[in-house]
C-alpha cells in the first residue's frame, strides 16, 4: 500500500548534479520540503547556492516574484547523510548511471526509510526491474525519468518494472502532474519511450553520412525543413557524441545486439577522436566558427518559373502537386491530370519527377524503362517556411538537362532543392517511416500507448508532431512499402517493419478493396 503523496510530503533527492538539482527545484517549487544529498561533500550546499543564484537572476529580469523564489529556496535543505532520509515520503535518486552503485544505494535506503516511502530512480537507461531485484519491497520502486533541463522540460516518463505496484506508478504520475509536468506511463524496456523511439532520428542520418549521401549541413537543413527544431547532426553535437553514442550502444546491447539499433561507425570515430560536439568545440561542426548551420539562403521561390516542356502530366496528390497545379494554372500551361496515379509528381515530356517510395531513382528508372527519373523527399509540413530545404536525387543515367529541370520544378513549388546521392527513401521519408516503425513496435510491446508515444516525442525531444500523427497524415501501406524497399535494398535488420504497422497496412487495404 502507498501513502498518498501531496505537496506536504517530504522529498529526499539523492545526487546534486544537473538532474538532482533540477528535481529538487521543481519539488520545492511545488511546495514540498526537500532535502538534497550528494556523496561529494559540499555538493548539495553548492547546488543550492547555484540554484538560488539562477533563480535570483530570473527575479532581476522580472520573470519571478522574489517571495516565490525565497520560499522555494528555503524549502531546500542540504543533507549530509543518507540517514536523514528517515522521514521522507518519496526518495528520488539521480546519481551516477551505474546499476551496482544505484542498487547499493537503494539497499542502504531501505534500512532507513518507512515501509511506505516510494523509491524512485531517474535512470535514463537502466532497467527498473533489474534495479528492484534485491529490494525487500520492490513494489514501491518506480522510474521517474525527467528530461534535461528539468525545470523547463515538461515530460516525465513514469516507468514501471515487473514488480512496480500500479498504485505506486499512479501516485508518481499524479505527483508529476502537480509538479506541473506532463507524465506518461512507460514499461521498463531499453530506452523507455523517448530514448528508444528517437534512435532512428540519429541513426538514419548517420547511415546516410556513412554512404556519403550528403554533407551534415544538407541533411540538417532537410530535417529542419520538415519542421524539426534541430537537424540530427547539430542535435548530436549539442547532446555530445559520447552521450548519444552511449545511449545507442546501451539500447543495442540491451536488445541482444538487434541490428536495428546498431551504433554508427561515423559517430564512433567522432567519439574516438574526441570530437564530442559543442562541449569539445568540434563535432560535425566547428562550434567556435559556426555561424550558419544550413546551406546558403535560397532564391525567393516566387522568382522561379516552371521550366518549359511540351507535355505536362501531373500525377497523384500532395503538397508539391498542389503547388504545381497552381503554378501551371497561373502560367497558363496546358497539362493532363492523372489523379489516381500509382505515384505522385510530375511528368515532363516523358521524364519523371516523383515522390520517393523507398526505391532509389536508378531502380525506378530500370523498372519503368524511363531514363530521366528524379525523386523528391516527403514534406513534413504542407506550408513550408519560405525556401525550406527539400531533398532530391536523380538516377545516375538521367541527363544533365533533366536534372536541372527537375531542380527548377522543386524551386518553382517553393522548396529549396538539396541534392542527395541516389539513396533509397532520401532523408525525411526514411527518417519519419523509421520513427513511426519504432513507435509502432513500442506500442505493440506494451511500452506505452499511442497518445503517450506522441506526447512523449513532442515534449521529450520537441518533435513537431508525434509518430502516430505523422502516420495519420500518411498511409500505413505506403510506410510499410517504403520500409520493405529499404529492407530489400540494404538486406539487414534495420528496416524490418513492425508487425503492428504491417497489420495496420493490411487492415487499411482490406477497407479500401
Ligand atoms: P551528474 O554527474 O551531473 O550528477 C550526479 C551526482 O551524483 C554527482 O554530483 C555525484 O557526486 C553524485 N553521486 C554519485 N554517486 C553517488 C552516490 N553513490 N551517492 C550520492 N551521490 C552520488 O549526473 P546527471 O546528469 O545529473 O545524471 C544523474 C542521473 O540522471 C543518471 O542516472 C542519468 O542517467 C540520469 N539522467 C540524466 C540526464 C541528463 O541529461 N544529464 C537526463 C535524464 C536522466
Amino acid at each position: 500500500m502507498t501513502r498518498p503523496l501531496d505537496e506536504r510530503s517530504p522529498v529526499f533527492v539523492i545526487g546534486a548534479g544537473i538532474m538532482g538539482a533540477g528535481i529538487a527545484q521543481v519539488a520545492a517549487r511545488a511546495g514540498h520540503p526537500v532535502q538534497l544529498y550528494d556523496a561529494r561533500e559540499g555538493a548539495a550546499a553548492d547546488a543550492k547556492r547555484k540554484l538560488a543564484a539562477s533563480l535570483d537572476a530570473l527575479v532581476m529580469k522580472g520573470r519571478l516574484a522574489p517571495e516565490f523564489v525565497q520560499a522555494t529556496v528555503a524549502r531546500i535543505t542540504p543533507a549530509t547523510a543518507i540517514d536523514e532520509a528517515a522521514g521522507a515520503h518519496l526518495v528520488v535518486e539521480a546519481i551516477v548511471e551505474q546499476a551496482e552503485t544505484k542498487r547499493a544505494l537503494f539497499a542502504q535506503l531501505e534500512a532507513v526509510v518507512d515501509a511506505d516511502c516510494v523509491l524512485a530512480s531517474n535512470t535514463s537507461s537502466i532497467s527498473i526491474t533489474a534495479l528492484a531485484r534485491d529490494l525487500q519491497r520492490p513494489g514501491r520502486f518506480v522510474g521517474m525519468h525527467f528530461f534535461n533541463p528539468v525545470p523547463l522540460m515538461k515530460l516525465v516518463e513514469v516507468v514501471s518494472g515487473l514488480q512496480t505496484e500500479p498504485a505506486v506508478a499512479q501516485a508518481i504520475f499524479g505527483l508529476a502532474e502537480r509538479w506541473s509536468k506532463t507524465p506518461v506511463h512507460a514499461r521498463s524496456t531499453p530506452g523507455f519511450i523517448v530514448n528508444r523511439i528517437a534512435r532512428p532520428y540519429y541513426a538514419e542520418t548517420l547511415a546516410l553520412l556513412q554512404e556519403r549521401a550528403a554533407e551534415p549541413a544538407v541533411l540538417d537543413a532537410c530535417l529542419r525543413g520538415a519542421g524539426f527544431r534541430m537537424g540530427p547532426c547539430e542535435l548530436m553535437d549539442l547532446i555530445g557524441h559520447d552521450t548519444n553514442f552511449a545511449v545507442t550502444a546501451s539500447v543495442h546491447e540491451a536488445n541482444f545486439g538487434d541490428r536495428r539499433f546498431v551504433p554508427s561507425l561515423v559517430q564512433r570515430e567522432l567519439v574516438d577522436g574526441g570530437l564530442l560536439g559543442r562541449k569539445s568545440g568540434r563535432g560535425f561542426y566547428v562550434h567556435a566558427e559556426l555561424t550558419v548551420t544550413g546551406p546558403a539562403t535560397p532564391p525567393a521561390a516566387s522568382a522561379v518559373a516552371l521550366p518549359s516542356a511540351a507535355r505536362w502530366r501531373v500525377h497523384g496528390h500532395g503538397a508539391l502537386v498542389e503547388r504545381w497545379l497552381e503554378g501551371l494554372a497561373r502560367e497558363g500551361r496546358a497539362f493532363e491530370r492523372v489523379e489516381d496515379s500509382a505515384w505522385s509528381g510530375l511528368e515532363l515530356d516523358g521524364a519523371q519527377l516523383r515522390q520517393t517510395d523507398g526505391r532509389p531513382a536508378a531502380q525506378v528508372a530500370a523498372e519503368t524503362a524511363v531514363r530521366d527519373v528524379a525523386l523528391f523527399d516527403r514534406v513534413g509540413t504542407t506550408e513550408p517556411a519560405a525556401g525550406s530545404a527539400l531533398a532530391w536525387s536523380a538516377s545516375g543515367g538521367a541527363t544533365e538537362a533533366w536534372q536541372a529541370r527537375a531542380a527548377q520544378c522543386l524551386q518553382a513549388a517553393g522548396w529549396q532543392p538539396q541534392r542527395l546521392r541516389d539513396v533509397p527513401g532520401l532523408v525525411v521519408a526514411r527518417t519519419l517511416a523509421m520513427l513511426i516503425n519504432e513507435a509502432s513496435d513500442a506500442v505493440l510491446q506494451g511500452v506505452c500507448s499511442v497518445p503517450d508515444a506522441d506526447l512523449a516525442m513532442k515534449l521529450g525531444v520537441n518533435y513537431p508532431a508525434g509518430p502516430f500523427e505523422w502516420l495519420a497524415r500518411w498511409d500505413a501501406r505506403q510506410v510499410v512499402a517504403l520500409l520493405d524497399r529499404l529492407d530489400a535494398h540494404y538486406r539487414g535488420e534495420r528496416y524490418r517493419a513492425s508487425p503492428a504497422l504491417r497489420e495496420q497496412a493490411w487492415l487499411q487495404e482490406a477497407r479500401t478493396t
